[in-house]
């Protein structure tokens, strides 16, 4: 019986990459795809996400729900590495954009459907999934796997803060004090892994629409990933995380009790845990501390290589 999955995105270089990644997985119903604010605007995001569905048009598509606007403008967004359109500048076309249903009661209503069975796998600000608490308090999601944070490491928009979090402390918080049971991949695991040259080349080939599509969003995040920070390669926290989700005997996790901070010039969006000999604060997530990296990377390609094949 597939895994029912709601992915919630801000494409996003890497949220494609793990869309592409989850779409084919015959292990997975994908049964919506969300779009939030964060890499790129909102109207942006939900674009992507039909410009992303369109591209490689997987053989079930999923519900799509719209982004709509932060409850405070976003503080950054991630054009730099994910380029002006979030996709490498690629500027693809797309339909007209049908009037979509706002990603929270997308949420809210597929969880619904089948209670305590849902995995949302959040790879972007938690906006959407702390307004679908807001709208049903009691919300019984099976499980929130998280892109985001740091424990021990730096950030990567501040030098306490981790972007998804950062874009949105106060939904971070309450999805961190949420009673789901979460697990979060944070910097601290994704950052070991680049998406180098040598692998990029083993990815599917023009001639197959995930092929043609990846090739047309990933070589100008190496350039801006070689320009900005001197890689020879592009990170992938997104695939990762999905990875996590869905093969999680590849990773080591460890129960913590984790928390954010909302306010505070230097620490806000920063993620606090209580690592002390003797904890006050009660665990309320998993957090992978470690990776079979190899192992990792090769899991990408191949899933990338299935989805071409269908
Ligand atoms: O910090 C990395 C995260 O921020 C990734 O999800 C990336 O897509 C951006 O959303
Ligand atoms: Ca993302």
């Amino acid at each position: 019986m597939p895994r029912k999955v709601i992915l919630d995105v801000d494409p996003g270089i890497d949220d494609a990459v793990a869309l592409c990644m989850a779409l084919f997985n015959p292990g997975l119903e994908v049964v919506a795809v969300t779009a939030v604010g964060g890499n790129v605007p909102p109207a942006q995001a939900t674009r992507n996400v039909q410009v992303i569905l369109e591209q490689v048009d997987p053989p079930r598509w999923p519900r799509i729900g719209a982004a709509s606007e932060p409850d405070e403008p976003l503080p950054v967004d991630g054009r730099h590495l994910h380029g002006i359109d979030g996709l490498g500048g690629a500027n693809f076309e797309v339909a007209e954009l049908r009037s979509r249903h706002p990603s929270e009661k997308v949420i809210c209503d597929a969880v619904r459907a089948d209670p305590d069975s849902v995995t949302i796998i959040a790879l972007g600000p938690l906006t959407n999934i702390a307004r679908a608490f807001q709208r049903d308090p009691e919300l019984p999601i099976g499980q929130i796997v998280m892109m985001g944070g740091a424990v021990s490491g730096p950030g990567n928009i501040t030098p306490t803060a981790e972007f998804n979090i950062y874009c949105d402390p106060q939904s971070a918080r309450k999805v961190f004090r949420s009673r789901s049971t979460k697990t979060l991949i944070p910097l601290d695991v994704t950052n070991r892994l680049v998406l180098s040259y040598d692998l990029f080349n083993r990815l599917p080939d023009e001639s197959t629409k995930v092929g043609s599509f990846l090739r047309k969003i990933l070589p100008p995040a190496f350039r801006n990933y070689r320009r900005q920070f001197g890689l020879e390669g592009i990170h992938v926290h997104d695939s990762i995380a999905l990875l996590a989700a869905i093969r999680p005997e590849l990773f080591t996790m460890q129960e913590m009790a984790g928390d954010v901070e909302t306010s505070g010039n230097l620490t806000t969006g920063a993620t606090v845990f209580d690592r002390r000999r003797v904890p006050a604060w009660r665990h309320n997530m998993a957090v992978v501390v470690d990776m079979d990296t190899a192992e990792v990377m090769e899991q990408i390609v191949r899933l990338l290589s299935d989805a071409a094949r269908m």
